[in-house]
């Protein structure tokens, strides 16, 4: 996910582009750059980190010109660096691109065109690109960017420039967000419409395999025949802060939302039925899988309770005994590590302190370490032998949503792996369950359709001072996030229990009135939870369950159900967290809390 921008007109680009790439910066800030035409000639400037440092190299060497593109960039193919950033040229520096997808297809491009004498100077999927258009050149740059793109497998949005044509700029998208924005003499084109809200609000909004051609006679829409294409003008009524977050009212509901999209991007080319999992960045042998006698999985915060739902999984599926950690603590035990270990550490921004210092520790002792993270390039990516990537893009809400959702899905990924390799789950089990994790896009996307029955619900007991979770098994791992979810971002305190824990403390603090949270997705322990919620209500607690459709006998021994998408037990976690995620964001919503930057918290934890 990165933002693209382009700019045709009469004022100076620069200007406009950095403030375009300003309001993309949500979309990824690995690194930024631009290309601006300057009679006839390519300039480009761009560089690793956030768009400040951009902004600093153009303040001292300005960019002059009235044509330009521009990018932010959420590093999928290639680290963070200045070589890796947009836009990548071709190698005359004539033809210049910008782009926001995955293309699928560019080890292969890449090999073609290297036989060709083509020479890359970046690791990025987008360098095939320029080159490709270079290939096709023969004096028409629409031309070329057609047969170019008639080659590329994949997702993108590109905007492209030649300086043999310096007066026009072209743009496409497949699968990939545009915009054009229409303005007076001048146009834009951008990944998302806030980048273009500050000069215009008509806009044409894109579909798949519209090539965008802006000349000085003006814009043309056109099909790769040459068609034109008619479309209406969009005029946008929402202001632009709210644009920025595609309509919603905060970047954590804006996540919660995006989870269906997210794991299944999470799954892609890795769970596909009738094949092997294969996983790129993991090159652990069969061997070494089949030798290891203890896997750890340390984490902080969320990342734990994701590592509280693999250590189940693993072990269920993979029969390889698992310890779960706190990476704050794990140092200090004198954990017991040698070459038959194996370290997962979970981090959405792999920058953890607590966690990279787990890591350190595991390799100083001979543990191989395989990093679960969000990040491209992050240190945890760096360091560790293994990566395992999970595609949830950039998440701005410091409240982890989409994230936690993708680390469940890498668990289920790294179980269903392992099982294959020890062969503990026969091929017909495994595909039973990969077929099962291809349907929960669909079941994520039903639950958050229920979502006024949370909002109801949150509406009576936003004041309360105090609420508890409680689950068994993986109903357990997920009361935890639910819990922590709470009480980050509505300030309301709250407690997790394993439910059959309770009677041997908590229950103490059952009184009329006191809220309940109950999961009872585990067909195997349902009885039991059933058996806990009535023990609570006895007690004059009010207990809100959360139960499979179906389940309605479960009406008579609680005080509210709310019925969640059946789906296999093991994989229950990634809908069930969704009702509690929405329940943290509307109770802090009906308390007025910044939901998006709670007190006291940061997106990263860099310090120990
Ligand atoms: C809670 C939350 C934190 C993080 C924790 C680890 O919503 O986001 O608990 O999960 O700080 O962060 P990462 O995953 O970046 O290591």
């Amino acid at each position: 996910m990165c933002g693209i921008v382009g700019y045709f007109g009469i004022k100076e680009a620069q200007t406009i582009l950095i403030d375009g790439l300003r309001k993309l910066e949500y979309r990824g800030y690995d690194s930024a750059g631009v290309a601006i035409i300057d009679n006839g000639v390519l300039n480009v400037t761009k560089c690793k980190g956030r768009l400040a440092n951009l902004e600093a190299e153009l303040l001292e060497t300005p960019l002059k010109g009235t044509v330009g593109i521009g990018h932010t960039r959420w590093a999928t193919h290639g680290k963070p660096s200045d070589e890796n950033s947009h836009p990548h040229t071709n190698e005359k520096g004539t033809i210049s691109v910008v782009h926001n997808g995955i293309i699928e297809n560019y080890i292969h491009l890449r090999e073609w065109l290297m036989a060709k004498g083509y020479k890359f100077v970046s690791e990025t999927d987008t360098e095939v690109v320029p080159h490709l258009i270079d290939f096709y050149y023969k004096g028409n740059i629409v031309e070329a960017v057609k047969k170019a793109t008639a080659k590329m497998e994949g997702s993108y949005a590109i905007a492209v420039l030649c300086s043999d044509e310096p007066d026009k700029l072209i743009a496409v998208r497949k699968d990939s967000p545009l915009i054009v924005g229409l303005g007076e003499n001048e146009f834009y084109v951008a990944s998302d419409i806030p980048a273009v809200l500050n000069h215009t609000r008509e806009v044409y909004l894109l579909e798949d395999n519209e090539f965008v051609v802006i000349s000085n006679d003006g814009i043309k829409l056109e099909d790769i025949e040459g068609d034109i294409i008619n479309k209406e003008v969009f005029h946008v009524t929402w202001d632009a802060a709210a644009a920025e977050k595609g309509g919603y009212e905060h970047f954590m509901i804006k996540e919660i939302h995006e989870q269906p999209k997210a794991i299944r991007d999470t799954m892609t080319s890795r769970i596909v039925l009738g094949q092997p999992i294969t996983l790129d960045d993991i090159n652990i042998t069969k061997e070494q899988i089949k030798k290891l006698d203890k896997i750890y999985i340390v984490a902080c915060g969320t990342a734990y309770h994701a590592g509280a739902v693999g250590k189940y999984v693993i072990e269920k599926l993979a029969r390889i005994p698992v310890e779960l950690d706190i990476a704050s603590e794990f140092k200090y035990r004198d954990p017991i590590i040698d070459k038959n270990t194996l370290m997962i550490v979970i981090s959405q921004s792999g920058e953890t302190a607590d966690t990279m210092s787990a890591l350190r520790l595991a390799k100083e002792k001979g543990a191989r370490v395989i990093a679960v993270t969000n990040v491209v390039g992050s240190a945890a990516s760096r360091e560790a032998d293994d990566v395992l990537y999970t595609w949830a893009g950039p998440e701005i809400a410091v409240a982890s949503t989409k994230a936690y959702a993708t680390q469940l899905i890498a668990m289920y990924i790294i179980a269903l792996f392992f099982a294959q390799n020890k062969e503990t789950l026969s091929m017909d089990k495994i595909e039973e369950i990969k077929a099962a994790m291809l349907e929960l896009p669909e079941k994520a996307e039903e639950m958050l359709k229920d979502k006024e029955t949370i909002q109801k619900f949150t509406a009576k007991t936003y004041m309360h001072k105090d609420m508890f979770f409680i689950g068994r098994g993986l109903d357990y791992a997920v009361a935890l996030e639910g819990s922590l979810k709470l009480k980050e971002v509505s300030y309301i305190h709250s407690d997790a229990y394993a439910a059959g824990e309770l009677k041997h403390g908590a229950i103490a603090l059952m009184e009329e009135g006191t809220i309940v949270i109950a999961l009872a997705t585990q067909e195997e322990l349902f009885g039991k939870m059933v058996s806990n919620m009535r023990e609570l209500s006895t007690r004059g607690a009010k207990v809100y369950a959360f139960a499979p459709k179906g389940h309605t006998e479960i009406e008579k021994s609680v005080h509210a159900v709310t019925y969640v998408p059946k789906v296999l037990d093991i994989l229950a976690p990634v809908i069930s967290v969704i009702p509690l995620q929405l329940l943290a964001y509307y109770m802090a919503i009906q308390k007025g809390c910044d939901v998006d930057k709670p007190r006291n918290l940061a997106k990263s934890v860099t310090v120990e």
